[in-house]
């Protein structure tokens, strides 16, 4: 049977998962869950009026880009709520059996965190909807006419679950989440104190401005702030005296070729392909994705949100455009007709 198991987020490398685990923010409060200030206020709200009833919190849903505290807020739920937290992801979940014991095995009141809830087996969601709405299995014994059903409680517990898109989720999962969290990308203000705050728990001597620039440059994600930090620290130690001013950070982002924008190699190399391959666009995303070798679902995931957000693409009906704003960044000169950013979606 398969447990429940840690589900690191796939990508990283050993190295980065401990960092996430040391800077992973434990209280909502301001200066441990930065920004997110709304959300916040309305799970504070949640997480008092159960305490208040005695009840396990409501089942909560988590969305937004990779990086941007999902999992965090998960363990912080758990911690202000002095309960445990047990966590698996939807592809670990293969079999209706694994999803009963994991439930079966939960202390009550516990929080179950499921990354990427979207990927739940629909033989797994089926037998999920009665454990959420009233804390019971049906396990069909037998088959056919023969079949019975068995009645198993299971523990009272709060299931949190993580999504990069909650259209993703299907309508009846949807429905069984008693709220609904959407995290967004950071503005560079937030995420300089995230960098702070990787700093003091890291033991890095910082200087302000060269908080500020690699919160500038970290493509508005905590989890790439945090990266940067950890890479230009590194940097300072080995090329300078270990102290992270303003010209030792530049020059270290410069190595890891991160440009004046924030944007990363892999951010330039879709730009460039949109630009160079296809013309500026339109491009379908799928053509798109199989020109970088990628595919279609981490183009829009990991790497689209920020380069809509800053207005380096745009979608439109027939596929993705590459903006005038691009081919600046690019350096390469704009055809007449690019289109032009106006800082609306
Ligand atoms: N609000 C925050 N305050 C401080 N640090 C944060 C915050 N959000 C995220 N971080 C930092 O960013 C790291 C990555 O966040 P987290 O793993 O929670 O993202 P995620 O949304 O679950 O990403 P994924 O979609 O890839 O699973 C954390 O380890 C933490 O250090
Ligand atoms: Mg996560």
């Amino acid at each position: 049977m398969t447990k429940a198991r840690e589900a690191a987020p796939i990508a990283l490398p050993g190295e980065e998962r401990s960092l996430e685990a040391s800077l992973r923010p434990q209280r909502l409060s301001d200066d441990e869950y930065i920004n997110q200030d709304k959300v916040k206020g309305q799970l504070r709200i949640l997480i008092e009026a159960a305490k208040v009833r005695g009840d396990p919190l409501e089942h909560v849903a988590l969305f937004g880009p990779p990086g941007v505290g999902k999992t965090s807020l998960a363990y912080v739920i758990a911690h202000e709520l002095d309960v445990p937290i047990r966590v698996t992801s939807g592809p670990a979940i293969e079999r209706a059996a694994d999803l009963a014991a994991i439930l079966t095995n939960l202390e009550n009141g516990a929080v179950l965190f499921v990354d990427e809830v979207h990927r739940l087996p629909r033989v797994v969601e089926e037998v999920l909807y009665p454990a959420m709405e009233e804390f019971h299995l049906d396990i069909v014994l037998g088959k056919g006419p023969g079949a019975r059903t068995l009645r198993l409680p299971v523990p009272h517990f709060t299931l949190v679950g993580a999504t990069t898109r909650i259209g993703r989720l299907s309508a009846p999962l949807r429905d069984r989440f008693g709220a609904t969290y959407r995290l967004d990308l950071f503005k560079p203000d937030a995420l300089e104190q995230v960098v702070r705050r990787a700093a003091r728990i890291l033991k890095v001597e910082i200087e302000p401005a060269a908080a500020h620039e690699i919160a500038r440059r970290a493509r508005g994600t905590p989890r790439i702030a945090n990266r940067w930090l950890k890479r230009v620290r590194d940097y300072a130690q080995v090329r300078h005296d270990g102290r992270v001013t303003l010209p030792v950070a530049r020059e270290a982002l410069a190595a890891l070729e991160v440009d004046d924008a924030g944007l990363d190699a892999e951010d330039r190399k879709l730009l460039l392909a949109i630009t160079e391959k296809f013309g500026g666009g339109p491009v379908g995303l799928e053509t798109l994705a199989a020109a970088l070798s990628e595919d279609a679902e981490t183009i829009e995931d990991v790497y689209e949100p920020y380069l809509l957000q800053e207005g380096y693409v745009q979608r439109t009906q027939r596929g993705r455009v590459a903006t005038e704003r691009a081919y600046r960044q690019l350096g390469l000169p704009a055809p007449k007709n690019a289109t032009l950013w106006n800082g609306e979606e």
